[in-house]
């Protein structure tokens, strides 16, 4: 008979997706431009399961039930508009193209907009958790038109990660790039989060002399507590691991130069363009750029020496300051997320449910974390300006001042790179500031371009000749 669905791609992910739907049930028609890789899948990881392998495009397309549905996880970018294209001339009218990849959310309007004349539909959605996610379950961000959608919600409900409660961790997030928005900024907060957990063991490490066993102590303690998350759980097991050539610890020998795809890119460039201030997400991106210069930073190391000395005595109160520090900016990191995605709301117009999108959160994906629940009872007390100003999050943000204020001025005085545990208590200040420095702003731009400015006792809008000619 007909398959379910199809999944053009047979890379990790597209392998691992095209799995877990044969596990729920559905036969799934596989299809890569090299054909080896397809028989390779077929004769081995798909063995015995409901697959049926197509060689030509067309083959591909006319195993499919109707309206068809073909799940795209191809390289994001060009490739994805040609196999679009490819793809079109062999489907009807009705059929749904279902983009899988990390796609840049433009490109999924532009796609969605142009598939519309064409009479396709088209779903982009967000998936995250990497190969294991895609094969037992990822977090998924879908967007499109809600007829679309209803033809592939049983799927993607069946083959999304489940909370503790069962709840899937998958929800139709809005209109056309709306899904690749939310996937772009969980991955911008995954940077963030990321950041400050690194910053956290490199202050241990070389701010505060702690071991390795040491720091990966406080790591396992901390996902006991209110931090935990998949990212410091995975971080407390990467630092059990030796290498097996050295013997010493693998993170060790790791060289300390961050890759990056660009999606966290992508999310500070939103904040950017849209007016929305980031700096957590940002400053994670730009910590990536400064590692990569290894060189360089060992040049510098030499010549820019700085007499420092910051000592820590009670490395017992080192780590409940911390604690809380790490906690506080994960806050912070979080409710920069969050109104991002408000302001892109507005700016799109797509009508989003933050409660929810913190719920499909909560499992499968790379920030996932019970601290999403939290998000979620932040957003069902009502209206939301900011999560920083919701009870629960406004309580533990002035409980943790004294710590986080401590730790910075320790990294300070250390001499420590640890611009997200710095710049988002910067940021905290910054947004809790009644009276900044703007007003000199506006009179230097008044002064040098008659850029004109606003008064606080009057309304209107002033120039002043500041000086006589
Ligand atoms: C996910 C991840 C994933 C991303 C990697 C690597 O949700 O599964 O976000 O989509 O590609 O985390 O990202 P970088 O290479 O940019 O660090």
């Amino acid at each position: 008979g007909k398959s379910s669905i199809g999944v053009y791609g047979m890379g990790v992910m597209g392998q691992s997706l095209a799995l877990n739907m044969m596990n729920h049930g559905y036969q799934v028609s596989v299809f890569n431009i090299d054909y080896d890789v397809t028989e390779k899948f077929v004769q081995t990881k798909a063995l015995g399961k409901s697959v049926q392998p197509c060689k030509e495009l067309k083959e591909f397309t006319d195993s499919l039930e109707k309206p068809r549905r073909v799940f795209l996880m191809v390289t994001a970018g060009k490739v994805t508009d040609l196999v679009i294209d490819q793809l079109k001339e062999c489907l009807e009218e009705g059929d749904i193209i279902i983009d899988g990849g990390n796609s840049y959310f433009k490109d999924t309007i532009r796609r969605f907009k142009e598939l519309r004349e064409y009479g396709l539909h088209f779903i982009g959605t967000g998936v995250s958790g990497g190969e294991k996610g895609a094969l037992e379950g990822p977090s998924m961000m879908p967007s499109g038109d809600p007829e679309a959608y209803q033809y592939v919600e049983q799927i993607f409900t069946d083959i999304s990660a489940k909370a503790k409660d069962g709840a899937p961790c998958c929800a139709y997030i809005g209109g056309d790039g709306s899904g690749h928005y939310v996937k772009m900024v969980h991955n911008g907060i995954e940077y963030a989060d990321i950041q400050i957990i690194c910053e956290a063991y490199d202050l241990m490490r070389n701010g505060a002399g702690f071991s390795i066993e040491e720091i990966q102590q406080v790591f396992e303690q901390w996902n006991q507590g209110r931090l935990k998350s998949y990212l410091i759980e995975i971080t407390s097991k990467i630092l059990k691991k030796k290498d097996e050539e050295t013997g010493k610890y693998l993170v060790d020998v790791i060289q300390d130069k961050a890759g990056q795809k660009g999606t966290g890119k992508w999310t500070s460039m939103e904040g950017l363009d849209i007016g929305a201030a980031i700096p957590t997400i940002a400053e994670s991106v730009f910590s990536r750029y400064i590692s990569a210069q290894k060189e360089e930073r060992v040049r510098a190391s030499l010549e820019l020496t700085v007499n420092l000395s910051a000592e820590v005595t009670d490395k017992e109160e080192f780590v409940r300051d911390l604690e809380a520090a790490v906690y506080a900016a994960k806050i912070c990191c979080y409710a920069q997320g969050f109104e991002l995605l408000k302001k892109a709301a507005a700016e799109y117009g797509w009508v989003l449910d933050f409660g929810q999108i913190a719920m499909i959160w909560r499992e499968g994906c790379i920030i996932r974390a019970d601290f999403l629940e939290d998000i979620k009872a932040a957003y069902d007390q009502g209206e939301v300006s900011n999560l920083m100003l919701t009870s629960k999050f406004k309580k533990e943000l002035l409980d943790a001042q004294k710590s986080w204020r401590r730790i910075v001025c320790h990294i300070v005085n250390s001499g420590i790179y640890a611009p997200a545990l710095t710049s988002t208590l910067n940021y905290f200040d910054g947004y809790r500031c009644e009276r900044t420095s703007a007003n000199l702003t506006q009179a230097q731009r008044d002064f040098f371009g008659a850029h004109t400015y606003e008064r606080t006792d009057r309304e209107g809008i002033f120039h002043t000749i500041w000086e006589e000619e």
